[in-house]
């Protein structure tokens, strides 16, 4: 098989000063290694992964017997999924698609939850309830509703259609499947959100959609068992593609890059955009520093946000994402006005390449540093290389950051707010602070 390849060359390497992030790689390499040995990053080292992909196995012939997944999570406990739906499991999408189906409640939207509900065979429907902490909001309060249809559908026998994804041992949800003998898989120790993909987070709803989760299994360990392994130094380090990339963000956020795009021009991978925006943006935006990921797909966003990408502020950098196997789809034959003549004999798929490589050079050409994907097959095995480091870098770039990438300390306080304003025992100060706010006087216009 062709292998992936990074393109550096238009990235900036004599311009930036990558160099001297290259001097913290003895470091690195040995605190990477001791928090590998305590079980601090099992996202690399995945010691849960025989035993996961052994429950998948005796799960496979009943989870497989719904029609219907219903994931309920948020966060890094949807996104995820999602990315692997739309990139493996497009068919969905298709006209006239005959099951099985999958989706995703990761908001609290009323409309949605309310067609989930009328609409699903809740008897087909197997519903995964996704929280490593066992009790967000947006997941738990999705979960009440169901349970209580679910209860009136199916009478006693309900728990056969819920199965939890959450912390070994503590959270609501874990208490629940104790209490209601509830089906479980665990989402190992330190294994946060961002980092699970590929944990039962990501592999169960994958398994469901006849993904192949094992090549994707496969193609993460490839790229990160140099980094897991207890030999690791400053040499294999320095030559991994996820500290190089780390590197180079490292020096282009000191130049003042402070957004980061991440271009798919592999247009059933556009979800992986969102998946690694989170994981980009709730590591890293601490402490005033960081970069601003922006998803962004060819061809569509070359008619929408390209034009402030080439000719907005000079601050950004792009990891660009391209394949040249995708499917080339029909040629264009005689048919064809004059005007267009230039596509005459070309195929679909050549369109596409075109236009990904005129929209890499106009970047580069407009003064943004950009590093090339080349993904030789837009295959489970290439996602999981791709996720693999991906997740590494963005562990590496915040150490050379001086943050911490694991935790997100920011997004409690409006978690708090919104628990106070609903009457939540204790946040005497947050329901100071909520009375303070609401009894100011809004500068408000009608329009
Ligand atoms: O990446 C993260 O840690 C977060 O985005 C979480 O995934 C998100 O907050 C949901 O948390 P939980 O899985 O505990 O419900």
């Amino acid at each position: 098989m062709a292998a992936n390849i990074i393109d550096w060359t238009d990235s900036w390497q004599d311009k930036l000063d990558i160099k001297s992030k290259y001097a913290s790689a003895d470091a690195i390499s040995a605190r990477f290694s001791k928090e590998v040995a305590e079980g601090k990053l099992p996202f690399c080292s995945m010691p849960y992964m025989a035993e996961l992909l052994y429950d998948l196995e005796g799960l496979e012939d009943y989870v497989k017997g719904f029609d219907h997944m219903l994931l309920l999570g948020i966060g890094g406990s949807a996104l995820g999924a999602r990315a692997l739906q739309k990139a493996f499991f497009s068919e969905q999408d298709e006209p006239c698609h005959k099951g099985p189906w999958f989706w995703i409640g990761d908001n609290v939207c009323a409309k949605t939850l309310e067609s989930y509900l009328e609409k699903l065979p809740l008897e087909k429907t197997l519903v995964a309830v996704v929280s490593k902490s066992g009790g967000t909001i947006e997941t738990i309060s999705q979960y009440f509703l169901i349970r209580k249809k679910m209860q009136k559908k199916l009478g006693e026998k309900w728990n056969r259609n819920f199965l939890f994804v959450t912390d070994k041992k503590s959270g609501f949800l874990r208490e629940q499947a104790d209490e209601l003998s509830i089906r479980t898989l665990d989402v190992p120790d330190n294994l946060g959100g961002r980092y699970s993909v590929l944990s039962a987070v990501g592999l169960l709803p994958a398994m469901f959609m006849g993904i192949d989760y094992r090549s994707l299994v496969e193609g993460a360990s490839a790229v990160l068992s140099p980094l897991a392994s207890s030999t690791l130094d400053a040499e294999t380090l320095l030559n991994h593609p996820s500290y190089k990339i780390a590197c180079w963000n490292a020096a282009l956020m000191e130049k003042g890059y402070n957004e980061l795009i991440f271009f798919s021009y592999i247009p059933q991978w556009a979800c992986f955009g969102q998946w690694f925006a989170q994981l980009w943006a709730e590591s890293l935006g601490k402490e005033g520093k960081g970069s601003q990921p922006i998803p962004a797909v060819g061809a569509t966003d070359q008619h929408s946000v390209n034009q402030m990408f080439l000719d907005g502020p000079r601050n950004k950098g792009c990891l660009f994402l391209t394949c040249d196997s995708l499917p080339h789809g029909e040629k264009f034959l005689e048919d064809i006005p004059d005007k267009f003549s230039y596509i005459k004999g070309k195929s679909f798929g050549d369109l596409i390449h075109a236009e990904g490589l005129g929209t890499k050079m106009a970047l580069s050409a407009n003064d943004v540093p950009l590093v090339e994907f080349k993904m030789a097959e837009a295959s489970e095995e290439s996602a999981g290389r791709l996720m693999g480091v991906l997740m590494a870098a963005t562990i590496f770039t915040g150490w050379m950051m001086g943050i911490n990438p694991i935790d997100q300390p920011a997004v409690e306080l409006g978690k708090r707010l919104a628990k106070a304003r609903l009457g939540a025992d204790g946040l005497q100060e947050e329901k100071n602070d909520l009375e303070a706010f609401l009894s100011t006087k809004r500068e408000e216009q009608i329009f």
